[in-house]
């Protein structure tokens, strides 16, 4: 057996299913989950039509490297979102599909890590759980990095010792991130990148939020934006991870990509050429017609724009709550213990919310996570405000 398996943490629904193990809420009032963070507006009809139009490639195997069509239409989204010039994107060399971004993040780990060696991976803390997982199955030491309410929820590059970074082959960032919102600036992700070179690691950088933000002229900068604006054509030690799950409302079909370095690239294509986990052609050609559309995007966001605004009017004067630049998550400061909240908000509300410790870990003298609950606002509007009236009633009865 692979040791890592005995050092998996359970997963936070696992956690929160036994919290809320036994409690019995007010049976009229209707469940509201906003615990996970699955898109429920609807899917565009047209990506539904280009699968329904594409079902007779289930008869043939894909390729792993996906389609070129595919992977000329991912490059020309990258080069228009992030303002590379034309051709800075090679299709042949730079991207590849993956079958979401949560398979890739796992399995790029897997790939790059040297399991003979006393390998760290770096890695957000609060975070998006996989991260921990891939680390310790490809037989490395996670090295949790706090982000606090004092640094806005973003890395602070002092924080980290040099013996970790001498120790660190692979660095994950989440920007905007999961659970925080925050987003990491241009200049730090050039310093990371420095970094990179300096110490031989690479950075997996997790976009997979990139495409909700909130003020619509300010989109988040990315890291492959970030290389190629230091004059490194190559993206070298570079991998970002996106998504069509949030961006385009289809967790379920499972479509996202990897780009950058082509070295890591060609390495992680062998890699899942043994793995066997080629996007189907269907779901391949529902993703072109994605990528090469903004205008659901934008009303994708619109959608998450007026639900913040909503809910926050609500909670505001019970709650000191902030807005994110990105993502769909509030990032609630609790009064009093995160578990405690989110079990009693159920109890007596019946809105699910999941505690904050449990997207952290306790490291170096602090559970970051502790003292908040991650609120995501994927329901409908109307659902959402209700929510927003019970958690409001459910502070002002205490
Ligand atoms: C930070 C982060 N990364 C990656 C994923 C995986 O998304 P998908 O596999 O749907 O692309 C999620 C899903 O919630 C996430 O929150």
């Amino acid at each position: 057996m692979n040791p890592g398996i005995k050092k998996l943490q359970p997963y936070p629904f696992e956690k929160l299913a036994a919290l809320k193990a036994g409690l019995q809420p007010p049976p009229e009032l209707e469940a509201i989950n906003l615990a996970i963070g699955e898109p429920a507006h609807p899917a565009p009809a047209f990506i539904q039509e280009e699968i329904m139009t594409h079902l007779h490639a289930m008869c043939q195997y894909p390729l792993t490297r996906g389609s070129e069509a595919l992977r000329g239409a991912i490059s020309a989204w990258l080069c228009r979102r992030y303002q590379l010039s034309g051709g800075a994107i090679d299709p042949g060399r730079h991207v590849m599909p993956v079958n979401g971004t949560r398979e890739a993040l796992f399995a790029f780990a897997q790939c790059v890590i040297d399991r003979e060696s006393d390998s760290m991976v770096v890695m957000p803390n609060p975070f998006y759980q996989i991260y921990e997982g891939a680390a310790l199955l490809a037989g490395a030491q996670p090295w949790y990095w706090n982000t606090t309410a004092t640094t806005g929820w973003l890395p602070d590059i002092a924080a980290v010792p040099t013996a970790v970074w001498r120790r660190c082959r692979l660095l994950y960032l989440c920007s905007p991130g999961n659970p925080t919102g925050a987003v990491i600036d241009l200049a730090t992700l050039q310093t990371l990148i420095r970094l990179a070179d300096e110490h031989d690691f690479i950075i997996a950088a997790d976009e997979c939020y990139a495409e909700i933000y909130l003020d619509e002229g300010t989109p988040p900068r990315g890291l492959l934006e970030a290389a190629w604006a230091m004059g490194r054509s190559d993206f070298s030690r570079c991998m970002v991870f996106h998504s069509l799950s949030k961006r385009s409302n289809v967790p379920g079909m499972r479509s996202g990509f990897v780009a950058g370095d082509a070295a890591l690239i060609a390495s992680f294509l062998k890699y899942r050429t043994y793995h066997g986990c080629a996007m189907p052609g269907f779901t391949q050609a529902a993703s072109i017609a994605a990528w090469n559309d903004e205008d659901h995007v934008r009303a994708n966001r619109a959608l998450y724009r007026e639900k913040f605004d909503a809910v926050i009017d609500i909670l505001a004067p019970v709650l000191q709550v902030e807005r994110p630049s990105a993502g769909f998550y509030l990032w609630l400061p609790t009064p009093g213990d995160d578990t405690r909240f989110a079990r009693d908000l159920y109890a007596r509300k019946n809105v699910n919310v999941l505690p904050g410790s449990y997207l952290s870990r306790e490291a170096h003298g602090v559970n970051p996570g502790g003292g908040r609950v991650r609120i995501a606002l994927v329901a409908e509007l109307e659902e959402c405000l209700i929510a927003a009236r019970r958690i409001h009633d459910f502070i002002t009865d205490q």
